[in-house]
């Protein structure tokens, strides 16, 4: 990649993409003044702490210092190497990218996603066959028609239980590896006779499956990959990667629990949709779903450890400054067993009408209460108001109060009061946001090094600045301020113009330098004026000039000669009038 052809095709991908466009693909985002924010996904958080700029197309976190372009942002976001990235931007711009020869990075498991290509293309296959026909008919049968069995890429493993092995075998695979994977047991097929549902990663490649048995027996109903170096449950959402563009069109993820669940809804157009695959929910999860929205519509199975699970997860994701909403299904349904019953129309409502988490939660709490115990109201009502007291709207804490004071006969002000009490005990001692750290860690720069970096987001823009960065008249006081100014230069002379998210992948194997690129790039800078110019270069020279007089004035005291003691004081002496 060191060479310049490859350098100009990724500059041109990079330039005809808009960050802003890209990156609100991948997360949210919302303008302030010039710049997009929005919630960063690469560390865990609730605040809008990064910015993206349009004008720099660069993004930067306050908060974690996660940065970078269009390219580094894809990359970190989709796990995926330099040159996935590259090509998955250049489709998106409509570049084509010739074949350049890139460090590959992360290719130490490519050899898995192959298997896993040959083994899901394998199953596909045997469902067509007449060997498909009984599997057919048990998906017709619960309504899963062929557009949908293609769609979902629902597949089958055969009874005669060697076949796939013997397959990879022959395309060079070894049985260690198709053990480590998941797909064999010992030398033999790990699933036989199963329905099969593709798993995806983020990416889209399929890493997994879940098997379903079809012969209507109740055990195993369901055999999922193991843990594998590319696939852990936890880590993944069932349909996320097919989803984003759903669920960034309405801003709002629907969650359900089960790929039955998601199939169904999908079909009937409720395409927003992920599931988990069971009710746990991991952490990792949750931070997936910040990826695609803020806004959780939970709809789970209509049982008992469904609805336990919309509570437990509702509290964890509201925690975590998601907009959580609920649907409850009655009966025990989960959404394939509704939207058959009741139709899509009704599900659909169901949806458009989810409660919200805090609502839910409050109505749950009656659920299991003996009214006629005064324990146990007055446990209830502290409950209730603990539960209002999360609320961020008065409106709906004045509702709450209203209500309860009026079904339990309590006055408005004594409920008020205790009210205030837990608002008080919920409120954030001190809380920082990623801004104002930032402007704190800001302040604590000198004037001098902030005019050095001054001077090294002009030599960015500036010709004239550059020019007197060669001809020596200002330097930089560390190796890596002068190190960087170097590049800039050298960029210049390669490439004739420098635009800042380029010189991101140019100095992408130097990590020290693209810190100090970001906290340059961070800068506010005006119009510049040869008067602007002159006055940094006064401050730097100065600082250098200090720091050489403190470094002379150090040797003296180690010198024990006095003549050559004098000879120092006096280049000192000459120092200090020069800098007058
Ligand atoms: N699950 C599992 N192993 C099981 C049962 C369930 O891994 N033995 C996971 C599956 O991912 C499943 C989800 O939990 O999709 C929800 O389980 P369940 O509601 O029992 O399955 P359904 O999705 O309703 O599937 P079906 O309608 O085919 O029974
Ligand atoms: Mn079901």
């Amino acid at each position: 990649m060191e060479n310049l052809e490859a350098n100009n095709v990724i500059s041109d991908i990079r330039r005809r993409l808009d960050i802003v466009d890209v990156i609100s693909g991948y997360i949210p985002l919302v303008q302030k003044g010039k710049n997009f924010f929005g919630v960063c996904p690469f560390h865990d958080d609730t605040n809008p702490s990064m910015s993206v700029s349009r004008e720099k197309q660069i993004y930067r976190c306050f908060s974690c210092g996660a940065s970078g372009n269009v390219i580094t942002f894809v990359q970190d976001y989709e796990h995926i190497s330099f040159k996935e990235a590259l090509t998955e931007l250049a489709e998106k711009a409509g570049v084509l990218l010739p074949n350049i020869s890139y460090h590959k990075k992360n290719d130490a498991y490519e050899k898995f996603y192959e298997i896993y290509e040959i083994a899901n293309k394998y199953y596909l296959n045997n469902i067509q066959t007449n060997l498909g026909k009984k599997a057919k008919e048990y998906l017709h049968n619960r309504q899963i028609d062929d557009t949908m069995i293609k769609e979902f890429g629902i597949g089958l493993s055969l009874e005669t239980q060697g076949d796939l092995v013997q397959l990879l075998e022959k395309k060079g695979y070894n049985l260690n590896e198709l053990n480590e994977i998941g797909l064999a047991n010992s030398n033999r097929d790990l699933y036989n006779n199963r329905i099969m549902f593709p798993l995806k990663d983020l990416s889209g490649r399929v890493v997994g499956f879940s098997g379903r048995r079809y012969d209507g027996k109740k055990e195993n109903k369901y055999v999922n990959t193991k843990v594998t170096p590319i696939f852990q449950k936890g880590s993944i959402l069932y349909n996320y990667y097919d989803a984003r563009e759903f669920v960034r069109r309405k801003d709002q993820v629907v969650v359900m629990e089960g790929f039955m669940a998601a199939i169904r809804s999908i079909s009937i157009g409720v395409k927003n949709v992920v599931s988990l695959m069971g009710t746990a929910m991991t952490k990792e999860q949750m931070d997936l779903l910040k990826r695609l929205s803020l806004n959780v519509v939970l709809c789970l199975d209509g049982d008992e450890p469904g609805q336990h699970a919309i509570l437990t997860h509702g509290e964890e994701l509201e925690n975590r400054g998601f907009h959580v909403k609920v649907v409850e299904l009655s009966d025990g349904l989960d959404p394939d067993d509704y939207i058959l019953k009741y139709g899509s129309e009704s599900f659909q409502s169901l949806i458009e009408n989810a409660i919200n988490y805090r609502d839910y939660r409050i109505k749950s709490l009656k659920k299991n209460i003996n009214l006629n115990s005064n324990e146990e109201v007055s446990e209830y009502i502290n409950q209730v108001l603990l539960e209002a007291s999360k609320l961020s709207d008065e409106i709906r804490q004045e509702l709450i109060l209203k209500t309860l004071a009026k079904e339990f006969d309590i006055g408005y002000n004594t409920l008020e009061k205790r009210l205030s009490t837990y608002i008080e005990k919920n409120r954030p001692k001190h809380q920082m946001d990623g801004k104002k750290v930032l402007e704190k860690k800001m302040k604590k720069q000198t004037k001098y090094e902030l005019a050095e970096h001054y001077l090294l987001y002009l030599m960015l823009v500036n010709g004239t600045v550059r020019n007197y960065f060669e001809q020596g008249k200002f330097n930089f006081s560390t190796e890596q301020e002068r190190f960087l100014a170097s590049e800039i230069v050298y960029y210049y002379k390669l490439y004739g113009s420098l635009v800042p998210a380029d010189f991101y992948t140019y100095l992408q194997d130097k990590k020290e330098l693209l810190q100090l690129l970001d906290d340059i790039l961070m800068l506010e800078v005006g119009e510049i004026s040869n008067q602007m110019i002159d006055e940094y270069i006064r401050v730097v020279k100065e600082n250098s000039v200090n720091l050489e007089i403190k470094r002379l004035e150090k040797m003296i005291r180690e010198k024990n000669d006095p003549l050559e003691k004098a000879r120092i004081a006096e280049e000192i002496r000459k120092l200090k009038m020069g800098s007058e």
